[in-house]
């Protein structure tokens, strides 16, 4: 294998996004989360229609890397959030779809970059946590907002302020993940997905992915008003259908 700690592979029209540093268990240290953003922003994301992001067969992801934290100081932890904390807003910020495929740990920092994805397909082997409470911190890259938003404050509170692990029959029943799949089935189970997206019709795809993200911050009848305006828009697309042709 290369010393590429992430590296992205083509599948037709669906990017993978491969993250590599096994042998820690893909903690997110500075170096992995450099390369992450160079995946996300190459051209292979860029020319592609759906983005699946894969971790190792033991952990997707098991954090931020816990040997970094030495300088805990305001500037320090701004810095961290304007370089290399940016990886937990790529995934919302492209206009493709993404879907994080689960094996193993996804543990605080790892179960927030699965969490900016739009999509989560895991296997039986996956385990989950947000353990950062019981760190003196909390989960500050996104794991606390989207949570909250994702299950409602009681299940956030449930999971973040016990912080207790748990496995991906309770992920699905909590609403974590999409879909839990047999061992070492997760990868192609979330291609599969990914090229079914991958065949729709792009603008009605993006436009109304980026709406149900946007439709629960706004009020219902602005949400409704955004549809319509949305339709108007898409009627008239190339892929659009029409009775008529
Ligand atoms: N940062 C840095 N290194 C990490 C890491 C992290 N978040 N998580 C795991 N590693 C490293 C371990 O230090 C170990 O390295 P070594 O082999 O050189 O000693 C290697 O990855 C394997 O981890 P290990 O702890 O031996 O695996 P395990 O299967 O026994 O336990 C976990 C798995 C996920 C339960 C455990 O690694 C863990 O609790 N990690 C920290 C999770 C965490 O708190 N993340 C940050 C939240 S903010």
């Amino acid at each position: 294998m290369s010393d590429q700690l992430v590296s992205t592979t083509r599948h037709g029209d669906v990017c993978l996004v491969r993250l590599q540093r096994e042998a820690k268990l893909n903690a997110l240290s500075a170096e992995l989360a450099a390369e992450l953003i160079g995946a996300i922003t190459s051209h292979d994301v860029a020319t592609s229609r759906v983005v699946v992001v894969v971790g190792s067969p033991k952990a997707f992801s098991a954090g931020a890397d816990l040997t970094e934290f030495t300088d805990p100081s305001p500037e320090e932890t701004m810095r961290y959030y304007r370089d290399q904390g940016r990886i937990w807003e790529l995934l919302p910020a492209i206009p493709q779809p993404s879907i994080a495929a689960i094996t193993g740990w996804a543990i605080g920092g790892g179960l927030e970059l699965a969490l900016s994805a739009d999509l989560r397909i895991a296997d039986e082997t996956a385990r989950f946590g947000l353990p950062e409470v019981s760190l003196g911190i909390l989960p500050s890259a996104g794991g606390m907002s989207r949570v909250v938003r994702l299950l409602g404050a009681a299940r956030a509170k449930e999971l973040i302020l016990l912080g207790e692990r748990f496995d991906a029959a309770r992920a699905l029943e909590l609403g974590i993940v999409n879909k839990v799949v047999p061992a070492g089935e997760a990868e192609a189970a979330a291609l599969e997905w990914a090229q079914r997206m991958a065949e729709q019709p792009q603008t009605a795809l993006q436009v109304t992915r980026d709406l149900i993200d946007r439709s629960g911050e706004m009020s219902l009848a602005g949400s409704l008003a955004a549809e319509k305006l949305a339709q108007g828009m898409l009627a008239h697309s190339a892929e659009s259908y029409r009775a008529d042709r």
